[in-house]
């Protein structure tokens, strides 16, 4: 089964600027995903992005939205449509008319699956944040104090454990890095106090 998308181009230029409402994504994503963990894990990933353009790119309240949608919704297609992961909720959001750039970070969160490389920063966040945030949170929850004192340290130790979410692609967080370039402890450490912050996925 290909996930391949076949195409690099994403919604329509003149969409710039149109994101949904928090209520329209919010609607969107506990219609599509009804899995607990991957609710958390897309909640995760879409805050750490909204953290990410506010401290790091000191982008406004409205492009800090614009990058926690896209995280919010990544996989939104993942629980109930996995042949059509990306597809289907790319052409969704194509069809509300949506910003290319939030829609273009979706379909590129993936590129060895989608065959869309990451370009734009918001691109290569997304990117980033996806493998490493699932790691971390796995680690979390085989430590008796969950995030509590977790540290680089032993979040590298699992990262060179093969074993240990072993569905979780090391070379992939390290392209990512490599691609937005960011130190991965440097990445650890962004990760780990914000996304403590957020473990449910209501
Ligand atoms: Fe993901």
């Amino acid at each position: 089964m290909s996930l391949h998308l076949g195409r690099t181009e994403f919604g329509a230029s003149s969409n710039k600027g149109h994101i949904l409402s928090k209520e329209a994504a919010e609607q969107l994503f506990n219609e599509w995903v009804l899995n607990p963990k991957l609710k958390v894990h897309m909640r995760q990933v879409g805050y750490l992005m909204k953290c990410w353009a506010a401290e790091k790119e000191h982008l406004d309240e409205n492009d800090q939205w614009k990058w926690e949608m896209a995280g919010l919704l990544h996989d939104a297609d993942w629980d109930q449509w996995p042949d059509l992961h990306c597809k289907k909720i790319i052409e969704e959001l194509e069809q509300r008319d949506i910003d290319p750039e939030v829609i273009r970070a979706i379909a590129s969160h993936g590129h060895l699956h989608f065959g869309v490389e990451p370009v734009t920063q918001m691109d290569k966040m997304l990117y980033a944040f996806d493998e490493l945030s699932g790691l971390i949170h796995a680690y979390s929850l085989m430590r008796p104090g969950g995030y509590e004192g977790m540290d680089i340290k032993g979040v590298n130790k699992r990262l060179k454990e093969k074993s240990f979410a072993a569905n979780v692609s090391r070379e992939d967080i390290q392209d990512a890095c490599n691609r937005a370039a960011i130190g991965l402890d440097e990445l650890i450490i962004f990760i780990i106090p914000r996304q403590a912050a957020v473990t449910s996925g209501n």
